[in-house]
């Protein structure tokens, strides 16, 4: 029996048991077997949960790039490795080798090399779906630098928070990216950016769709000449276990964006572990993660984790509406996908169009299907099993966190029974624990309470990148001695885990994880208002929507307030992004609180939802009159 790859479901009982019996056996043999390391680790796992401290293979030397390529190229250099579907399907996709992927993330290394790049700086990487994305995060790691990807959908303003939150050195972008029919003018944002950020030096440039841009003298440089001159050989920088790999930022449910910074050892097993066991990934197979890059969905599960398996992974630049419904099932058929990993959100809006735009294609290649971000619903569930799957194709519901680097609670497939909305069992090394508001872990089945994770993972964020303290205080100081999600759980009869959703101020929104304090923030900038609180709501497609209940200064006109609704959510649009904007402005005369001053979201929430039957006790309020008056408005409206 191989620990690496689960066959069966006695398979997964047994190696289940032994990595929690036996956690650093276990982790050492899969280190041991499936890698290639410059040195191997002193210690397996060395923690303290209130320091907190992880160290996984300390000691160990490796460069996560000899692992994601060189190793490949005795075997498998004629292979695709990146198989990059353009936006517009009559632009030829491209099969970019292992031997080709070598050769670009080589030359790219030495590029930002000469560039003044070194071990330890962060470099921002600004970009659309397209190859040079995955080079650029290959080529930081070849050379030891840390990558800080910003999702390409974010604003000047949220870029300029993350740049100058990792005081990042450089950033790579291009002249304008590719949604659907719009272009979209990336480096017009990056200007905005970086001229509020000193420590950015240079800014490298792509050239993806040609449209005239202004290039910055001395600061701003195109990629491509630059490229040309460059060797295709660059020495990988020997890194220890420990040393950074990457910054992603989170929304948190409270002031800034946290960083959250992973290490090097520790996330490429486990990452490449999961991927293995979880989409079952055979040599041969073709497999398509549909998300962006900017998110820890793209780092670990289109870029690491199956790069480190020597997989054929698909990069799509695309929409699924582009240009029209058909264009996942399009993608499916052209390149006789194997794996197929999207979000509830797209499921759902998919789910609304004709059938015709997936009963003209082919997917009978498909052998497993996953889905990632958010609950998915039951009914999104039984439309993606019936019509995409056709029953023959297991769905792993996948659960787990930019935080946690790789899946943790999901099922594998062919070789755990599924059950739609259920997460199903941990992974092997994961010790989930509900607890309960005294903060006792609940032990036994059919309860439920607080995810949180009892030991230790090779995978988890290390820190917050500058603030050590906010990592202890929102992770580690819930609960004692184990990591708190902030997600809540049930466990079912069998020891099933169904995620039941947020228990603290983040909204998840389209699958993307929204904090509400920075969106109040946000809007409280706007002079017209007072106080704002933001809600999630149930969406039909976007899972959830946000709902603003805003005070204003001036209690003002109607007509005015109409042109307030845009001003606002132009302001979120400008601060955060537009996946944040609201769906449902209600102006109010006050918000209900308690009597230290406290928002009481519950009573908000409940209103959002129109489930007002049963509001609980709102007599300790401050105001509780101010309930009254916001429900009469909402039917009003
Ligand atoms: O609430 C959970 C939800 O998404 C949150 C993590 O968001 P993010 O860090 O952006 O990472 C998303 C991709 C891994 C979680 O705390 N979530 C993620 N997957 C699921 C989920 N909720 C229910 N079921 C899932 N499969």
């Amino acid at each position: 029996m191989s620990n690496y790859h689960i066959k069966n479901f006695e398979e997964y009982f047994q190696i289940y048991r032994k990595s929690v019996r036996e956690p650093e056996n276990f982790w050492g043999e899969v280190a041991e077997e499936h890698f290639v390391w410059r040195k191997k680790w002193n210690s397996v796992l060395q923690y303290d949960f209130s320091k907190p401290e992880f160290k996984w293979f300390e000691g160990a030397k490796l460069n996560i790039t000899e692992n994601c390529i060189d190793r490949h190229l005795m075997t498998r250099a004629d292979k695709t490795a990146i198989l990059f579907e353009p936006n517009d399907p009559a632009e030829p996709a491209q099969h970019i080798t292992y031997a080709e992927l070598s050769k670009r993330v080589n030359k790219m290394a030495n590029v930002l090399k000469s560039q003044g790049v070194k071990k330890g700086d962060r470099v921002c990487v600004y970009l659309p779906m397209i190859p040079e994305l995955a080079v650029t995060l290959l080529a930081c790691a070849r050379i030891g630098a840390i990558h800080s990807v910003v999702f390409a959908g974010f604003s000047s303003t949220a870029l300029a928070t993350r740049i100058k939150d990792a005081s990042c050195k450089m950033v790579v972008t291009s002249d304008g990216s590719y949604r659907g029919s719009k272009t979209i003018d990336l480096k017009g944002i990056v200007d905005e950016a970086v001229a509020q950020c000193d420590s950015i030096e240079t800014v490298l440039v792509v050239k993806r769709t040609g449209e005239a841009i202004p290039m910055e003298e001395g600061r701003d440089q195109w990629l491509e000449p630059l490229l040309d001159e460059a060797s295709t050989t660059c020495e990988p920088e020997i890194m220890d276990a420990e040393d950074p790999l990457f910054i992603l930022y989170t929304s948190g449910s409270t002031g800034r964006p946290k960083g959250m910074l992973h290490t090097t050892a520790g996330y490429m097993v486990y990452t490449a572990y999961t991927f293995k066991n979880i989409f079952q990934y055979k040599e041969e197979d073709i497999y398509w993660c549909t998300a962006d890059i900017g998110w820890i969905t793209g780092h670990s599960y289109i870029v690491y984790g199956p790069l480190a398996n020597g997989a054929t992974t698909i990069m799509f630049e695309g929409v699924p509406s582009y240009p029209d419904f058909g264009r996942f099932w399009e993608v499916v058929e052209k390149h006789r996908v194997t794996q197929f990993y999207t979000a509830p959100t797209a499921i759902r809006a998919l789910a609304k169009e004709n059938l015709d735009y997936v009963n003209k294609y082919d997917l009978t290649s498909l052998k497993v299907l996953g889905s990632v971000g958010e609950p998915i619903n039951e009914e999104a569930w039984h439309w993606y099993n019936d019509n995409i799957g056709k029953q023959k194709s297991p769905i792993v519901d996948t659960w787990w966190q930019t935080e946690t680097g790789g899946i943790m609670i999901s099922p594998i497939p062919y070789v755990t029974p599924t059950i739609p909305t259920y997460a199903t069992l941990p992974m092997p090394g994961i010790q989930p624990a509900l607890m309960d508001e005294r903060g006792e872990e609940i032990k036994g089945n059919l309860v439920n309470g607080s995810l949180c994770i009892k030991f230790p993972w090779p995978s988890m964020a290390r820190t917050i990148w500058g603030d050590h303290d906010r990592y202890r205080d929102t992770y580690f100081s819930a609960f004692n001695n184990c990591y708190f999600t902030g997600d809540g759980a049930l466990r079912d009869a069998v020891g099933y885990y169904r995620i039941t959703g947020r228990v603290d101020d983040v909204v998840i929104v389209s699958g993307h994880n929204l904090g509400t304090a920075p969106i109040e923030d946000a809007i409280n900038e706007h002079p017209a208002v007072a106080e704002s609180a933001i809600v999630g709501f149930p969406h039909d497609i976007k899972g959830n929507a946000l709902y603003g209940f805003i005070i204003l200064k001036e209690f003002g006109e109607t007509r005015l307030r109409e042109n307030l609704r845009k001003e606002i959510n132009q302001q979120i649009t400008e601060h955060i992004g537009p996946i944040a904007k609201l769906d449902r402005i209600q102006f109010v005369p006050g918000l209900p609180k308690t009597r230290s001053g406290k928002i009481m979201r519950r009573i908000l929430r409940k209103i959002a939802s129109n489930d007002t039957s049963n509001l609980g006790d709102i007599s300790t309020l401050l105001n509780p009159e101010v309930v009254e008056q916001i429900i009469a408005e909402v039917i009003l409206e």
